[in-house]
């Protein structure tokens, strides 16, 4: 959501920022700009709409000379996408530009204690705010003015700020919102996320809240919030550039799908050893496991989908009260919890805002935070007790599909430590759990050998107006994450419901030639799916079912398509079943000519609330 970029070097600025931005276009916008000191002040050039159109207007960069710039792709939150509420934002008296990230939660009142002051205001965002404080503020010390700002904004924001009376200097600081420093030979950069400068540094320092970075070209220093000067460590990114780039696909969506094998099995291999669970990270002993009294599941979206599934797990294996709520209404509900609670939090990126807020609310009330993340040193996995990361690379198409199997996997490898270490699963039953999990990559990877038939069905289905999916159990969980797959990337509407479900309302909504998916791979309630089956088909309804291969024929007898996975533990399934959806999701966008990789309206990284 949003993107930052900034560069203090001896090469061209403009030409990086762009080049830069456009390494974060996954991330969502509606508008983008850059400011470059050019010699004699600050030029801002910035558009509403993509980022060719920037690039068009700016040829490249070549028309924008000077080597200290910022840029930013923006994603409106106050004020709508134009020309003018795109950032960077400048001060009135035109000495600071300024790009943010975030939410400036008082700038309403920050705003007309301005106005009052005669300050005038040309657009309608939260950020001109910053920008017109750092001014009045500013008595010709730069450090001394941010220092002043960030004590009186509240809220979030990533700040990336050049000044016309520092024109060697780029500026950053933040607050619960990403932004990292990367560090080059004889030039430095400013970023809200690695793949912007991946192609010039993989050394980068990480600002926590309310540091301030100032960057020129032969170096970077730090100050605390106390304005006292730091030493930051610096951190070499393990991502090769081509793990963030498409590699012969035609959209990162596709890549990631396919990608899931591999990494599955970075995530799992290194946690078995000879036949136990290892989970070198975590810090929870076994007597605190035993202490446990409940757990919390708590996410967004596609992240929340995985503790869906997770709560079948636990509750299987663990017997242990469960409960899974998506990180909005967790936050603002009063949950019960102490310090028995176990609290997993699930979050790809690791920068949520609601996820991140769920998280301190469960810290603030005493209960121990165990998070799943894919981003390395994000805010989640820094304040969080535990950490368990997925090691899926970056995940770059907005629609989430490699972080969703990982992050599943996660929670299997996790839920299996618990019941190790606690002990009460026969020795049996949990061999052939972790011969199951190691399997996974291998069973993952067959799943994604049939691409032709998902891609026929797609092909027939495309411009359906409404689907609707259905399972029971685990396969409601999958439900969950293949209606949301298929509506966030092709705009189709489509709702989940459990098989149970459909006669208390939904099924009024089925008419001849309805499309509905069933997920039958759950043994235990097959036959409830098949009288599910029937229900929707006696009411006109088209029938994709997904089921185990042991079930293939008798699920050819009572649908119009089928799909086969292998067998697999139960609570395993959805990590089988998924694929063929994501692929489905796929392949109807890709023929309705959707933008796949990003989505309208959407962000891959929700750091505002
Ligand atoms: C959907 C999707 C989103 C994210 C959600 C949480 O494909 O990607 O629903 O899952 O915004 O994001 P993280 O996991 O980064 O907290």
């Amino acid at each position: 959501m949003c993107g930052i970029v900034g560069y203090v070097g001896e090469e061209q600025a403009a030409p990086f920022l762009l080049n830069g931005l456009q390494k974060l276009e996954y991330r969502g916008y509606d508008s983008a700009g850059v400011a470059v000191y050019n010699g004699t002040g600050l030029h801002v050039v910035k558009s509403k709409g993509r980022l060719s159109v920037l690039d068009g207007i700016l040829e490249g960069g070549r028309t924008l000379p000077g080597v200290v710039g910022i840029g930013h792709t923006r994603w409106a939150t106050h004020g709508a996408p134009s020309d003018v509420n795109s950032h960077p934002q400048v001060s009135d008296g035109g000495k600071f530009a300024v790009v943010h990230n975030g939410i400036i939660e008082n700038y309403l009142e920050l705003k007309n204690h301005l106005l009052r002051r005669g300050v005038e205001f040309v657009s309608d965002t939260d950020t001109e705010v910053v920008a017109q404080m750092l001014e009045y503020y500013y008595r010709g010390d730069v450090l001394e003015a941010i220092g002043r700002v960030i004590q009186r904004v509240e809220g979030s924001y990533a700040l990336g700020i050049i000044c016309a009376d520092c024109p060697e200097k780029v500026f950053a600081v933040r607050k619960d919102s990403p932004l990292i420093i990367g560090l080059g030979q004889g030039e430095n950069f400013i970023a809200s996320d690695i793949p912007a400068i991946l192609s010039k540094t993989r050394d980068i320092c990480r600002l926590r809240d309310k540091e301030i970075a100032v960057l020129e070209k032969d170096g970077v220093k730090f100050w605390g919030e106390d304005m006292e000067p730091l030493e930051k460590p610096v951190e070499t990114v393990q991502w090769d550039v081509a793990a963030a780039e498409k590699g012969g696909y035609e959209h990162f969506m596709m890549k990631e799908i396919c990608e899931q094998p591999e990494a599955l099995r970075k995530t799992i291999s290194p946690r078995i050893r000879e036949g136990k669970i290892v989970l070198d990270d975590m810090k929870l002993t076994a007597e605190q496991i035993k202490q446990i009294n409940k757990v919390f599941i708590v996410a967004c979206g596609t992240s929340y989908h995985v503790g869906v599934v997770a709560k079948y797990a636990f509750e299987k294996l663990l017997k242990v009260p469960m409960e899974v709520d998506v990180a909005s209404e967790f936050r603002y509900r009063e949950p019960i919890l102490d310090e028995n609670t176990l609290v997993i939090i699930i979050s790809q990126s690791g920068e949520t805002a609601d996820t991140l807020a769920a998280l301190r609310e469960a810290k603030k009330r005493g209960a121990r935070v165990l998070s799943i993340v894919n981003v390395v040193g994000s805010t989640i996995a820094n304040e969080s007790d535990d950490v368990l990361y997925t090691w899926a690379g970056p995940e770059i198409a907005v629609a989430s599909t490699k972080a969703y199997s990982t992050q599943l996997a996660v929670i299997y490898l996790v839920v299996l430590y618990m019941a190790q270490e606690l002990g009460h699963t026969p020795a049996g039953e949990m061999a052939a759990y972790l011969e199951d999990l190691q399997r996974l990559p291998d069973l993952a990877a067959a799943c994604l050998m049939d691409k032709e038939t998902i891609q026929y069905f797609a092909s027939k289905y495309f411009n359906a107006r409404d689907m609707y999916f259905i399972g029971r159990n685990v396969d409601y969980a999958a439900s969950l994450e293949a209606s949301l797959k298929l509506k966030e990337i092709s705009y189709i509407h489509s709702e989940a419901y459990t098989g149970g479900e459909l006669k208390h309302g939904p099924i009024s909504l089925l008419e001849d030639g309805t499309l509905v998916i069933a997920i039958c791979t759950y043994g235990r309630l097959f036959d409830k799916m098949m009288s599910n089956v029937r229900e929707v088909k006696a009411r006109g309804a088209v029938v994709l079912g997904i089921t185990t291969r042991d079930k293939e024929e008798t699920l050819r007898q009572q649908t119009d398509y089928q799909f086969c996975i292998p067998k697999i533990t139960d609570f395993m399934l959805p990590s089988l079943s998924i694929i063929p959806l994501q692929l489905f999701a796929y392949y109807v966008a890709s023929m309705k000519g959707c933008d796949i990789d990003k989505p309208r309206n959407l962000a891959k990284s929700v750091t505002v609330e």
